[in-house]
């Protein structure tokens, strides 16, 4: 009799029984709110889950290998139980409304290469396990409410090529140690309440870096020189700190920038008079609201820039001729500074708004 049952049951489900990594993603919908009924295709009486909505697989095996819900208006904790499908590459839950903390065991999630959980409702610290993840390279948190430290061990990532912890609640200093991620090429640390501290002159040792975006980090003391060796850098913001000595000349030496954001710091002193011929990438230049002095060097009005602001400085003498034939200037703002001379007057009707 029982084992009729059985056989009936057995015959009912032949064909149609959804596999584990299915099961497990089905148990894991149920904790989430769900207004907008994304998940309204995740139906049990497939065989895996692999047509799914938000689901990839692996197209010989059927093994889950991404889970992509961003923008999905769903609200719950982390699934840590995502960290059983044995073959997730990826989890993308940007912008939704993820609302517990991070939990350690995010570790175990073995096979993780991205992990964007940006725009969510995420608090608590960061666990220090994060970095044993073997093959990360893309971590996105931004716009969480992260707070603590930024954890000593992250400088143990070895495939990390990408870090961004803009706009959370962190504080403490911007660790020395990222210094030693050498494969990364963007780090994003912008809109911090960090602690007042230094530009790590680790930072100097990350040769593939490309993006350095450190706005609004509570940055004290002067810009280190060995930022200068970062020759694959493009760009580069160290604006809205309180940074202060002088530009060292070896920012010159980046190559391959494009953009240099220094605006609302308390750099004091000249720019650097040559070497900016060697910056033939540089396109957008803002060093306003400091208190620089000395006369604006001829060689960087030569560049084909696109945007110049030097704007409430302590600027001086002429403005050099070489701006007026600058073939792609749609910006320049000077006013505020001690200028004098024929090119600032000529401009100065041109741009009565802007040039002062
Ligand atoms: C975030 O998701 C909502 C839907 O929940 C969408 O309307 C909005 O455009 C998304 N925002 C971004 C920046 O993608
Ligand atoms: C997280 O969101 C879920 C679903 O809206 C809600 O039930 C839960 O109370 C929230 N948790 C926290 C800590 O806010
Ligand atoms: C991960 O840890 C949380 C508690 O922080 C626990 O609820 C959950 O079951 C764990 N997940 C796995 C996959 O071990
Ligand atoms: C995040 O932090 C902000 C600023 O401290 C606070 O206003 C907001 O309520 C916090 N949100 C959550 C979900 O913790
Ligand atoms: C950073 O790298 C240096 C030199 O390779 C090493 O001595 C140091 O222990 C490393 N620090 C961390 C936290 O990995
Ligand atoms: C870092 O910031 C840059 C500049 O806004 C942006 O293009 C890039 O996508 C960001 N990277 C990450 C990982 O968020
Ligand atoms: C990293 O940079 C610092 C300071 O610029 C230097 O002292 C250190 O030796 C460098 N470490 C490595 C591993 O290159
Ligand atoms: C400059 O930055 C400081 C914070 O560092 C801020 O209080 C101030 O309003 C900013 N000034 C301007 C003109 O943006
Ligand atoms: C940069 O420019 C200076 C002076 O214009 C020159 O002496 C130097 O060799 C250049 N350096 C590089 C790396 O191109
Ligand atoms: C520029 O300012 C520094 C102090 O910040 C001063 O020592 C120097 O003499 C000034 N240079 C000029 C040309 O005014």
């Amino acid at each position: 009799m029982l084992l009729q049952l059985l056989l009936f049951l057995h015959s009912l489900h032949l064909g149609h029984s959804l596999n584990q990594e299915g099961l497990l993603l089905h148990r894991i919908k149920l904790t989430f709110d769900d207004p907008d009924n994304i998940f309204s295709n995740w139906k049990t009486r497939d065989a895996n889950p692999c047509n799914w909505f938000g689901i990839s697989c692996d197209s010989l095996t059927h093994s889950v290998t991404s889970i992509d819900l961003s923008s999905g208006n769903i609200a719950g904790p982390f699934p840590s139980d995502l960290c059983r499908l044995r073959n997730l590459n990826s989890i993308y839950l940007f912008n939704n409304s993820i609302n517990s903390t991070l939990p350690k065991n995010i570790s175990d999630c073995r096979r993780l290469k991205h992990l964007n959980l940006a725009q969510n409702l995420l608090t608590g610290t960061l666990p220090s396990s994060l970095s044993d993840l073997p093959h990360l390279k893309h971590l996105d948190l931004s716009g969480n409410n992260f707070s603590g430290e930024i954890p000593a061990s992250f400088g143990k990532f070895r495939r990390l090529e990408s870090i961004s912890l803009v706009e959370n609640l962190f504080s403490g200093e911007i660790p020395a140690v990222l210094g030693n991620i050498s494969g990364l090429k963007q780090l994003n640390l912008s809109y911090n309440p960090f602690s007042p501290g230094r530009i790590p002159p680790e930072l100097g040792n990350l040769t593939e870096l490309e993006i350095l975006w450190v706005t609004d980090c509570n940055l004290v003391g002067s810009i280190p020189d060995s930022l200068g060796r970062l020759k694959k850098l493009v760009d580069l913001d160290l604006a809205l700190n309180n940074l202060n000595g002088v530009i060292p000349n070896s920012l010159t030496e980046l190559v391959s920038v494009k953009q240099i954001e220094l605006y609302n710091n308390s750099l004091t002193g000249e720019l650097p008079a040559i070497g900016w011929s060697n910056m033939t990438a540089l396109r957008f230049f803002d060093a306003s609201m400091n208190e620089l002095n000395g006369t604006i060097p001829d060689e960087l009005c030569e560049l084909p820039l696109e945007s110049l602001n030097l704007y409430e400085n302590q600027f001086e003498g002429e403005l050099p001729e070489s701006i007026v034939k600058s073939p792609n200037l749609y910006e320049l703002k000077l006013f505020r500074n001690r200028l004098t001379g024929r090119v600032t007057e000529r401009f100065g009707k041109k741009l009565a708004a802007v040039v002062g």
